[in-house]
């Protein structure tokens, strides 16, 4: 077999997951609610089909034969997220020793199957007693993350050299405080302002406590989604609601995580308009010696933006979406089952941007994937023939591949997911797994893509 995409040595081949996505057992082991559960035992009809994060794909009592299964189908690495409210329930205070027990288990089967872990501390998944106290618009919630955090360091970082303080951290702040997409539901662009640099804090300040711990060869980063804004022409009014559109979506957490400063045009633009941030003494200082070593890129599709057709409303709520319009461009690929763009190209652009702006800073694809509704359809022989699955992963690659060749520092791809698990209020609609999950039986079953990575896994490329 002729490989024509040669990955570096040591590549990371693995896949993502979330602790509220997958683990299910969510009122039992001890675990305390977080916002998920409580918004869906009080609003259960915002979630697709009515599911809730109760069960999801059962982790808790399945994860042997799973991570069996990762090395069946050439898993080297693999990102989990830890529940801080199955750690530390209500967020603050006592540690429960099963959540100890059962995150050991999980990282000792991981090793035992020679499988690194990643290790994730934060993926939506606030404790809801702490979001009761303003969730991370309140400075004590932010140091009582940092105190989760450092637990974390201290009861696994003698096993697990990889740590990330957060996945998509703006996402949050768009579902929570612009878009009402989680809980708690409120549209107000300055809280949403806040909520956004109290989690970059928070992510310095867990950045700072890792860094106490010495752990060898450790390093700790941030998982960012980077959806490059395109504009739809080169006309100066396009490119600049695109130049907008980056700042607000991906410079606000790049900049401070990469470089330890926010972009000064950002700053400028949310003091005209009287949204900046309450900070604190120190934060800048905090901000610039607490900078990540490592950058998950999560990469679904582009952003494509045009200037704005219509004034905005000049006496209603500001927004950042008063600086551009989303642009639909005609003749682009489609992910039909799930809607969104496809555009491979995505992940070089990333990189290149980061190569040339950001230091060339060690990162790796952390997600990238392709939702899909009713994928049985697909079944022959028994098995969901996803090849539309093994060509996204596949035409992503070559991007990837393309830009390790002209120097950038990807150290690995990881797909969104493992199986099929529970996406927040779109719950089991869209598929996403190496394997699928029958949701009333919970038995897995491997999909043509899984035997396909495996392969590439195996060769280190394809
Ligand atoms: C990502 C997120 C994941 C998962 C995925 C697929 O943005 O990090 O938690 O839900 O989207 O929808």
């Amino acid at each position: 077999m002729t490989i024509t995409y040669s990955f570096p040595k040591d590549f990371w081949w693995g896949s993502a997951t979330s602790a509220t996505q997958i683990e299910g057992a969510a009122n039992a082991g001890g675990k305390g609610k977080n916002i998920w559960d409580h918004w869906y035992e009080t609003e259960s009809n915002r979630f697709f089909e009515n599911v809730g994060p109760e069960t999801t794909s059962d982790f808790y009592h399945r994860y042997k034969e799973d991570i069996r299964r990762m090395k069946e189908i050439g898993h080297n690495t693999y990102r989990f997220s830890i529940s801080w409210s199955r750690l530390i329930p209500g967020g603050r205070g006592e540690i429960n020793p099963e959540a100890v027990t059962f995150y050991n288990n999980v990282i000792d089967e991981l090793l035992a199957h020679d499988i690194e872990p990643f290790i994730n501390l934060f993926h939506f998944d606030m404790p809801f007693e702490l979001q009761e106290e303003g969730g991370w618009e309140n400075r004590e919630v932010v140091e009582a993350y940092a105190r989760f955090a450092d637990e974390c360091f201290r009861l696994f970082g003698d096993c697990v050299t990889k740590w990330f303080t957060f996945n998509e951290p703006i996402v949050p702040v768009e579902g929570g405080y612009l878009y009402d997409f989680h809980y708690p539901n409120i549209v107000d662009a300055k809280r949403a302002f806040q909520v956004a640099y109290n989690t970059m804090i928070a992510h310095a300040k867990a950045v700072e406590a890792f860094r106490r711990h010495h752990i060898p060869d450790g390093i700790i980063g941030i998982i960012l989604n980077l959806t490059p804004s395109y504009p739809r022409s080169n006309n100066p009014a396009d490119l600049r609601a695109s130049q907008i559109a980056d700042l607000f979506f991906n410079r606000s957490f790049l900049d401070p995580a990469v470089l330890g400063e926010y972009p000064q045009e950002l700053i400028d633009i949310l003091k005209e308009h009287g949204h900046l941030p309450t900070v604190e003494k120190g934060d800048k200082k905090l901000l610039k010696t607490n900078t990540a070593d490592i950058l998950g890129v999560n990469y679904y599709q582009p952003r494509r933006v045009k200037a704005k057709e219509n004034m905005p409303n000049p006496y209603g709520p500001f927004m950042p979406d008063w600086f551009f319009d989303m642009y639909e461009m005609p003749g682009r690929k489609m992910n039909k089952y799930r809607g969104w763009e496809i555009y491979e190209k995505g992940v070089y652009d990333i990189m290149i941007n980061l190569k040339e702006n950001y230091g060339n800073i060690p990162s790796f694809i952390s997600e990238n994937g392709m939702g899909v509704q009713n994928e049985e359809r697909f079944i022959e022989n028994g098995e969901i023939q996803d090849d539309y699955r093994i060509e996204f992963i596949r035409e992503h690659l070559k991007w990837l591949h393309q830009a390790i060749e002209e120097g950038c520092n990807a150290k690995g791809y990881h797909l969104w997911s493992f199986m099929d698990n529970w996406s927040w209020m779109n719950a089991y609609k869209n598929r996403y797994g190496f394997f699928s999950v029958n949701l009333e039986t919970q038995e897995r079953t491997a999909k043509k893509s899984a035997y396909w990575i495996k392969a590439v896994s195996d060769n280190n490329g394809f």
